[in-house]
């Protein structure tokens, strides 16, 4: 087993123990679903491009003795527990601590030219959300940090410094919460007599401002935690750069399979999808098709794959994942000789 670039540290999260009672574990989600997807029994290289607690990365292991997994993650708490845990499978995986929208360079660095699968397990790990020193859930008061990796502002830095404005604009587009400005008001008002601090302190501003019987299965200021998680983590900024970048490292006949959680993320994988599986590119009154552009990439099934009730059952995080499949199924687009007197397309 390897590391690259380090893991854990004085600058790091908060250490949990890798195993042991009472340790909040992981529950992979689509496991059997994701890990088939990715036709491990050919063997090869695979990446695993969100590694969190190695669920997943664990069942590509286990599929094939030719598999080796290059697990990614920019948080080297989870990194040094899922290099505990998978211990058993030796230079089988190799890890980085980093962005997967770096993905490009990370192979490079490794020497790995074009790969047999790409897995891509978005958001957060439960291990992140249950552990209060991390500051990503209400649930438990801690301080309001929420980054996944070691660097950047902290999630009470922008609440504490962005305009009016500027967190309505984040409350509203990463949360699609309805009352975003007038709870970007509260926080201006708030932080003029004391900084917003922690994540109780969060929950409560903004249940002052929504009330707390808005949706009766939900806790008022979800919204806004999704919202701030994701501008703190920068999660959506090169989502599609990091697909791209997959799609064009996959060996043919390999795949890229991405869960994700929240309809902004599926709306980027679903337009990254369609880009690329798009074929001819001629306009749709030509009777036959000029362009010749060959279909490089296929959708493995037409709607997403969804958790089954008894998966929701018994693990409720699994209720919002949709995963999407694409297949390399030609090497490049260039264009095909089309033999005149091709038939109409
Ligand atoms: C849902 S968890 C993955 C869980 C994993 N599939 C398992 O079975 O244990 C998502 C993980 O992706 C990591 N992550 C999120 N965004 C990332 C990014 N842009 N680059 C690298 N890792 C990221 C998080 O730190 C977290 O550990």
């Amino acid at each position: 087993m390897q590391g690259r670039e380090g893991a854990g540290g004085p600058a790091g999260p908060p250490r949990v123990p890798a195993q042991g009672a009472g340790y909040p574990v992981h529950r992979p989600v689509l496991l059997a679903e994701a890990v088939a997807s990715l036709r491990p029994g050919r063997g090869g290289t695979f990446v695993d491009a969100t590694l969190g607690l190695g669920g997943h990365a664990e069942g590509l292991l286990l599929a094939s003795p030719r598999v080796r997994v290059v697990g990614i993650d920019r948080d080297p708490e989870a990194l040094r527990i899922a290099r505990e845990r998978l211990a058993r499978f030796g230079d089988r995986l190799v890890t980085v601590e980093g962005r997967h929208e770096d993905l490009a360079r990370h192979l490079d660095a490794l020497g790995i030219p074009r790969v047999e699968g790409v897995l891509a397990d978005l958001g957060v790990s439960s291990m992140q959300l249950d552990v209060a020193g991390r500051g990503f859930s209400f649930r438990h008061d801690g301080p309001l940090d929420m980054r996944m990796g070691r660097e950047g502002p902290t999630a009470a830095d922008l609440v504490n410094t962005l305009s009016r404005n500027e967190l309505g604009r984040i409350f509203r587009e990463f949360g699609e919460e309805r009352m975003a400005d007038r709870i970007a008001r509260e926080v201006v008002k708030v932080r003029e007599t004391q900084p917003v601090s922690t994540t109780g302190e969060m929950r409560e501003l903004v249940r002052r401002v929504i009330g707390s019987h808005r949706e009766p299965q939900k806790d008022p200021a979800t919204r806004v935690f999704q919202a701030l998680r994701i501008a703190t983590n920068r999660e959506l900024v090169d989502l599609e750069r990091f697909l791209d970048d997959s799609i064009e490292r996959l060996s043919l006949g390999s795949t890229l399979t991405v869960l994700s959680y929240h309809s902004l993320e599926d709306r980027i994988v679903k337009n990254v999808f369609a880009r690329h599986t798009a074929g001819c590119t001629c306009p749709p009154s030509f009777p036959v098709c000029v362009c010749s552009r060959r279909r490089v990439m296929e959708l493995v099934g037409r709607k997403p794959v969804r958790a089954s009730l008894e998966e929701v059952a018994g693990n409720p995080r699994s209720r919002s994942a949709k995963m999407r499949t694409i297949e390399r199924v030609a090497e490049t687009e260039e264009s095909v000789e089309v033999p005149e007197g091709s038939p109409p397309r």
